[in-house]
């Protein structure tokens, strides 16, 4: 039966894929050097609703890069939709509205958290920027329930970040990039800067978070054990190119390129 208007406007967006990147490239001007220098050729994949996609590569491969370039936080071309949006080509109207949808998490919590700013008010911020609550009243409540969603009891919601632990400022910075309720989160290294076992509670944080609000995630990390353990999918990047993208156990357990075996070996692997 061919599908009528209905169910073609209901069931279009669920298969449309949160993320679909194409021909991403950027390249930046060097001080004295004639030629630019090309950080990311030609990148493209995608993110199914709800995924998790890791990224990986050497120091330098561009993966920084690549989040920065597809969020328009540095010059780029090629085409970056998020929801369905093109957020290389959208304008300064939309793209604002759109902000709200996609967040980021940065290795150095430190560095994202205003240092003069409480919690409490760090992750009320974006939420009363995007404008997700009605009134001051359930703003409170929604901030407070976020932060307690991400394991950041009551206690510590007038500290400043310099009264935390490393732990607790990042579980901070996720309260503050939930707190606008996106669709995508961008975690650079989340866990890089964290002591092994305050990694896993981070990484178990996302995980919940994941499922709890269905978010769609790209997971940039080093740590190939990490990815393993928490995404579907992962792209391989070197020299600002896509090295190898597929399904986690394929890329990882059985990679097809060189570049992607050399980078499996070279770390230890869980037993
Ligand atoms: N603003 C910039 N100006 C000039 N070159 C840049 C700029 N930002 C990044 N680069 C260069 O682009 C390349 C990719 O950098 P990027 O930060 O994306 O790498 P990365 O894969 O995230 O590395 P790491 O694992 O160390 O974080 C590097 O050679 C870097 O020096
Ligand atoms: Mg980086």
């Amino acid at each position: 039966m061919p599908p009528t208007p209905e169910t073609q406007t209901q069931e279009a967006p669920r298969a449309l894929p949160m993320v679909r990147v194409s021909g991403l490239s950027v390249s930046f001007r060097r001080r004295g050097r004639p030629r630019r220098f090309e950080a990311l050729r030609g990148v493209g994949f995608e993110i199914e609703r709800g995924g998790t996609l890791g990224v990986v590569g050497e120091s330098g491969s561009g993966k920084s890069t690549l989040a920065r370039a597809m969020l328009r936080l540095t010059p780029a071309t090629g085409s970056a939709e998020i929801d369905g949006l093109d957020w290389l080509a959208a304008g300064a109207g939309a793209l604002r509205r759109a902000r709200r949808h996609a967040q980021m998490v940065f290795q150095d919590p430190a560095g994202s958290l205003n240092p003069r700013m409480r919690v409490i008010d760090a992750v009320m911020e974006p939420a009363v920027f995007h404008r997700v609550c009605d009134g001051a009243e359930a703003a409170r409540t929604h901030v407070t329930r976020t932060l307690e969603s991400c394991g950041v009891p009551a206690e510590l919601h007038q500290r400043f970040p310099h009264e935390l632990s490393g732990g607790q400022r990042q579980r901070v910075a996720i309260a503050r990039a939930i707190a606008p309720r996106p669709k995508l989160l961008v975690c650079d290294e989340p866990t890089s800067a964290l002591d092994v076992s305050t990694q896993a509670q981070v990484l178990n944080l996302l995980a919940d978070l994941r499922r709890e609000l269905g978010l769609t995630i790209l997971f940039i990390s080093h740590d190939l054990a990490v990815v393993e353990h928490v995404c579907d999918s992962v792209l391989v990047m070197q020299g600002g190119e896509v090295v190898e993208q597929g399904p986690t156990e394929q890329v990882l357990g059985e990679p097809r390129e060189k570049y992607t075996r050399l980078l499996v070996q070279s770390v230890p692997r869980r037993a």
